[in-house]
């Protein structure tokens, strides 16, 4: 049986290979109820950090400003043996395993929707990293949360950055990943604030804390990290990634976990936590979870992937035979993949109780 996450990676592809046509049938419905893991928090408060750190892999674009402007959908898929490489959606057919030139892609391809202004646009990037050292996940990086324009932006764009990402935050299939830096008040985060309106209880937000080791001398995080200054229903994970100077020495990635791991062992603050602490197992938590929430919604989803595959029948027959080569075509592929999930997804209800969460 193949892993719940992994499928649902599938399923996400494929809705998004649709492109255009999504829009009349009922995919965007299905891709909408795909449960995901959405990072969220202000600008430079660590984001592409906890990604990389996640991932074990130095690719994302990064500087001063807004350097994400579009969305990039993150799938890690864990692969058994053999060397790790990356994939666009939009090249399909070339393996990358060069990660600088992820990067340069991941820049490139913000440019070519931008046309090379400061703009954002809510089209998403899909990247695919295939790894033994990565934990099944799919997370959403999202443009950061800012206060003001820089020269060359639209005043528009504080308010289109955060429309974008609450739009995102908003569906209740949404895991959110609130980032906010230790070396600010807490009471300031934009990742609380934005998540907050959207989540009130804390059900589906996961307080991440970076820059840990850059608060002021006599201070430290441990009311925070022990959720007494703001509660959520899942324990809040302190990070300490790369600092700029680790980043323009080029300290790998492998070492910077251990030293995450030391950090929070050896620091008479936090050894009591620190077996919850650090990237590692955030991202393992993470995975777990993921799994979970798909687990308790693979009964609505199945029925919305019957509907769906009802749906493109109908879009099929309407379009008439024979099927124009594009459009048809690509209904006809996801038809195929959604019938292949409807199997496999009927092998993991066997395991699942019924009248578990509708969708
Ligand atoms: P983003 O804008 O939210 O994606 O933030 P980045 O991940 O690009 O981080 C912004 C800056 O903060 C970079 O220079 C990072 O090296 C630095 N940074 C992020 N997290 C930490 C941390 O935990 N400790 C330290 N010392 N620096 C960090
Ligand atoms: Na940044
Ligand atoms: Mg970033």
């Amino acid at each position: 049986m193949e892993n719940l996450i992994t499928l649902v990676n599938k399923i996400q592809r494929a809705c998004t290979a649709l492109g255009d046509h999504g829009e009349e049938s009922a995919l965007p419905t299905l891709w909408d109820s795909l449960p995901s893991i959405a990072v969220v928090g202000g600008q430079s408060s660590g984001k592409s950090s906890v990604l990389e750190s996640i991932v074990g892999k130095d690719f994302l674009p990064r500087g001063a400003g807004i350097v994400t402007r579009r969305p990039l959908v993150l799938q890690l898929h864990r692969i058994d043996e053999g060397k790790e490489y990356a994939e666009f959606m939009h090249l399909p057919r070339k393996k990358f395993t060069d990660f600088a030139a992820v990067r340069k892609e991941i820049s490139d391809e913000t440019d070519r929707e931008t046309g090379r202004t400061k703009q954002i646009s809510s089209v998403p990037i899909h990247l695919s990293i295939f790894s033994p050292n990565v934990v099944n996940l799919t997370l959403v990086d999202l443009p950061g949360l800012t206060k003001v324009a820089v020269e060359g932006q639209p005043e528009s764009i504080v308010q289109d950055i955060e429309n974008m990402v609450r739009a995102f935050i908003e569906k209740p299939n949404c895991i959110i990943l609130a980032i906010s830096p230790a070396n600010q008040d807490l009471a300031t985060s934009d990742a609380i604030k934005i998540s907050r309106e959207v989540d009130p209880k804390g059900e589906r937000t996961f307080g991440v804390l970076t820059k840990i080791d850059l608060m002021d001398q006599g201070t430290n995080a441990v009311d925070i990290l022990e959720g007494k200054s703001y509660k959520l229903q899942f324990p809040w994970i302190g990070v300490v990634n790369r600092s700029q100077a680790d980043i323009n020495k080029s300290v790998d990635m492998i070492a910077a976990r251990r030293r995450e791991r030391e950090y929070f062992q050896n620091s008479p603050e936090y050894s009591h936590l620190a077996n919850r602490m650090g990237s590692e197992h955030l991202g393992k938590m993470l995975s777990k979870h993921l799994e979970l929430v798909i687990k308790s919604r693979l009964p609505g989803l199945q029925s919305l992937i019957s509907k769906t595959i009802i749906d493109l029948e109908a879009e099929l027959s309407r379009l008439g035979k024979p099927i124009a080569a594009d459009a048809g075509g690509k209904l006809y592929m996801i038809m195929e993949i959604c019938r292949a999930f409807d199997q496999n997804f009927k092998e993991h209800l066997d395991g699942v109780r019924p009248g578990g969460d509708k969708v």
